[in-house]
């Protein structure tokens, strides 16, 4: 019997792990750099807490969520979204009445939603992402696009696709909500029963629908713009000034509603088209909730949040040939002939022990073998210990690149390692400044 991952779940091993961390190292690496401090939290909670926060009339609530009754009949979830959880934590925290706000949290880990598997979604997935809560302030919505714009840059895209709206505060969205219930309900017999639901509970929501009859429909629907208040209009339109200003380049569309509830004013995607033609969806996406934290039972605050999809920026990477191949490992040993295993133990044991990665190969003492695995390994220097190089206390070392080699006595190995790692060191920041000139 083999046991295979359920669908919409999927391994992620070796290499491709390697590149995961690498991705989500280089965001928190950017999010360090914005000032946004990590929060933790947990990757179950009551559902309650998502169909107040995401919202009874998304889809993530109707249709997507893992819930189930523990064993104590309390209904959870297994989270579909970060938001709602961290605004909770910082809620329970008290952290925003006693710290200075905004509070900026960054997050990453799996979330988990029951939607057909297709390219670039998935089950379970990761984010990752950062909320500013407790500013009103339209420059922090502009601080998460540019942190997303920033990072994205920083992982090598290039044409990045920026898609901006704004849904207006509540005053706005109620006299749209009318208008496009009037709009609606003339169409809503032809509809999927999927809008007709939508209509009672959300009319925002149909906006989003995939079915491409109704999408014939909804291209005829009122827009926002036409129905913001003086305050939400100007609002947007600083968002926009200040984005121009910094020379990020925005693309406006007024379609632009995103599946969750607890949205108002600014919203955005990125979105990314790989060069052999793949697109995997927004690969990043956000915006203000005006409401959200006080619906949770905490202040009245606002916040503003983007979250990206590690998978799908993982998926458009490796498209465009911008991972990491295979990680490099400093020495490969090889045994060569009837040697004492634990004295190449012993030496393996010191050269990981001065910081340098290495494997060695016990499984096999002919140097061709260690050769090829030390090529496949990766290694910069192949370290070769036979009986002679043990009689004389000498050992081989190869350069693998270069293939150079040199006979090092066996109490300066590591002294020499070193030298030979700053050398390489102050070649490679001599190449990148010559680069830069
Ligand atoms: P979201 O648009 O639902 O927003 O998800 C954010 C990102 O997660 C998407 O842009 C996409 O890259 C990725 N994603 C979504 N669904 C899938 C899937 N099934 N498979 C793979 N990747 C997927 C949120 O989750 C909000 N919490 C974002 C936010 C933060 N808004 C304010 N703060």
């Amino acid at each position: 019997m083999e046991y295979n991952v359920l669908k919409g779940t999927h391994d992620i091993i070796d290499v491709d792990a390697y590149n995961y961390s690498y991705i989500e190292q280089l965001l928190t690496n950017v999010a360090n750099l914005y000032n946004f401090k990590e929060f933790r939290v947990p990757v179950i909670e009551k559902s309650e807490l998502y169909q107040r926060g995401v919202g009874e009339g998304s889809d993530i609530v109707r249709k997507e969520m893992y819930t189930f009754e523990d064993k104590g009949s309390r209904s959870v979830s297994l989270r579909p979204e970060f938001t709602a959880g961290i605004i909770r934590s910082m809620i329970n925290s008290k952290i925003l009445l006693t710290n200075d706000l905004p509070i900026k949290a960054f997050y990453c880990g799996p979330v988990f939603r029951y939607e057909r598997p297709q390219l670039g979604r998935y089950r379970q997935f990761n984010q990752f992402g950062i909320e500013i809560v407790g500013s009103n302030n339209y420059l922090r919505d502009v601080e998460c696009i540019v942190f997303g714009y920033t990072a994205l840059k920083m992982l090598g895209f290039k044409n990045l696709e920026l898609r901006i709206n704004t849904l207006g505060d509540k005053n706005s969205r109620e006299s749209y909500k009318t208008a496009l219930v009037k709009y609606f309900s003339k169409h809503i017999d032809n509809m999927c029963n999927d809008c007709k639901e939508r209509l009672k509970l959300n009319p925002l929501r149909i906006l989003d629908c995939k079915v491409i009859e109704d999408q014939e429909i909804v291209r005829g629907a009122p827009l926002i713009k036409d129905y913001l208040t003086m305050e939400s209009k100007t609002r947007y339109e600083n968002v926009l000034n200040a984005l121009d200003t910094l020379g990020i380049v925005y693309y406006e569309d007024d379609t632009l509603v995103r599946g969750l509830d607890y949205y108002s004013e600014t919203v955005f995607e990125f979105h990314y088209t790989s060069d052999n033609g793949n697109n995997y969806g927004a690969i990043g996406a956000g915006g203000h909730y005006a409401d959200l934290v006080k619906e949770l039972g905490g202040p009245q605050l606002s916040g503003v949040g983007l979250s990206f999809g590690i998978e799908r920026l993982f998926n458009v990477l490796k498209d465009n040939d911008l991972l990491q191949k295979n990680p490099k490992i400093d020495l490969y040993i090889a045994p060569v002939g009837e040697v004492d295993l634990n004295y190449i133990m012993s030496v393996v044991y010191t050269i990981r022990s001065n910081g340098y990665s290495c494997e060695f190969n016990i499984e096999s003492k002919s140097i061709t073998s260690s050769i090829k695995k030390a090529i496949r390994a990766n290694a910069n220097y192949l370290l070769i210990i036979g009986e002679d190089e043990i009689k004389n206390g000498i050992f081989t070392l190869k350069n693998l690149e270069t293939q150079e080699q040199l006979d090092i006595y066996e109490p300066d190995l590591i002294n020499v390692l070193d030298q030979l790692y700053e050398e390489s060191e102050h070649v490679h920041s001599h190449e990148s400044s010559e680069e830069n000139n």
